[in-house]
């Protein structure tokens, strides 16, 4: 007989949201913090459980917990270095506390649009940056696209002066910090799960993000508008602990990392669409879009470009200069 504590820790692995793990199988935790529907990461994410739970059947079984329902992005790093979770894709502003090397993706005008980020991503240097955490315990399997942040306040954002003296969310990045520093603004690191209270209760008075997060936070309901300034980039590194990764057999190992290839492939090639029809259901939900001119969006560059002075040294300037021919 078992006694209840025992049944509850049995029923616990299976989960009822879960019911299709079957004993026996690798159960593997894929924590994310957005939500699943017209969101790059939540539809990768959803695509890989599916593909993992058909073609691993008997193997494996992937568990994905979207929008912080497991971990929040400051707690998942630690959580997988525990053994507690074994995939997440944290966007690459996340990463401080273990390198400096995603710092070039911070840095405010550094890239021209998401296909700029794709083909840095897909060199040499790109490519050694996911084993850069390897000595800490963690191995980048591949970049997730989401696409270029905008800007939004309680108040219109047309010249940069606008945003002087007020409270911006940012992620927990020295860079970001900096890029609203130089605006005169006061950067508030914080969850993602917290910003929409936080605009609502008057916390923060704005904050920068892509348009799927946005909308997918309806951070438009809670902001004067939102500017299109796309003055800087958001992806993500799907990343795994690498003792998990290490230990797996081979064959188990070969085929995950195979349809995660193609599921990054298949969804980063769609992300424009995406990201598109993002922006427009900010819209159709009667959210306010403020578009800049050439001149108006080069004087957002004029302050906020300085920043990548204060950070040559932790990206290099070999770095920027591919970044910047890219961008020709
Ligand atoms: C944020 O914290 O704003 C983003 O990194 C959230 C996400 O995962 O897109």
């Amino acid at each position: 007989l078992l006694t209840a504590t025992a049944v509850a820790a049995l029923t616990s692995t299976a989960g009822a949201a879960f019911a299709d793990c079957d004993e026996g199988e690798m159960v593997i935790k894929f924590s994310h913090v957005t939500n699943t529907d017209k969101h790059p990461k939540g539809i990768a994410a959803s695509l890989l459980q599916e593909r993992v739970n058909e073609e691993m059947d008997g193997t494996a079984c992937m568990e994905v917990y979207p929008n912080s329902t497991l971990y929040n992005d400051d707690q998942v790093l630690e959580a997988m270095l525990q053994g507690d979770v074994q995939m997440a894709a944290p966007s690459l502003s996340k990463f401080e506390q273990f390198t400096k090397v995603f710092r070039i993706y911070d840095l405010p005008f550094m890239f021209k649009n998401i296909e700029a980020v794709d083909a840095f991503q897909a060199s040499d240097t790109g490519q050694e940056m996911m084993e850069s955490m390897a000595r800490r315990g963690l191995l980048g399997l591949g970049y997730w696209h989401n696409g270029m942040k905008q800007l939004s306040a309680n108040t219109p954002l047309i010249e940069p002066g606008d945003a002087a003296g007020l409270k911006f969310r940012v992620q927990p990045s020295e860079v970001l910090k900096a890029q609203f520093e130089a605006l005169d603004a006061s950067p508030q690191p914080m969850a993602f799960s917290e910003v929409y209270g936080a605009l609502q209760t008057g916390v923060v008075d704005g904050q920068e993000n892509t348009w799927s997060n946005i909308y997918g936070q309806k951070f438009f309901e809670v902001q004067d508008g939102t500017t299109e300034t796309n003055h800087g980039v958001l992806d993500y590194l799907v990343v795994t602990s690498t003792d998990w990764w290490d230990g797996l057999d081979e064959e188990v190992r070969t085929q995950l990392e195979t349809i995660l290839d193609e599921v990054t492939e298949q969804r980063n090639a769609a992300v424009s669409e995406v990201d598109a029809e993002a922006r427009q259901a900010v819209l159709d939900a009667g959210g306010e879009i403020r578009e800049l001119d050439e001149e108006q969006r080069a004087a957002w560059l004029d302050v906020m470009k300085p920043v990548w002075e204060q950070f040559t040294d932790d990206v290099g300037q070999e770095n920027i200069d591919a970044a910047q021919s890219i961008n020709q």
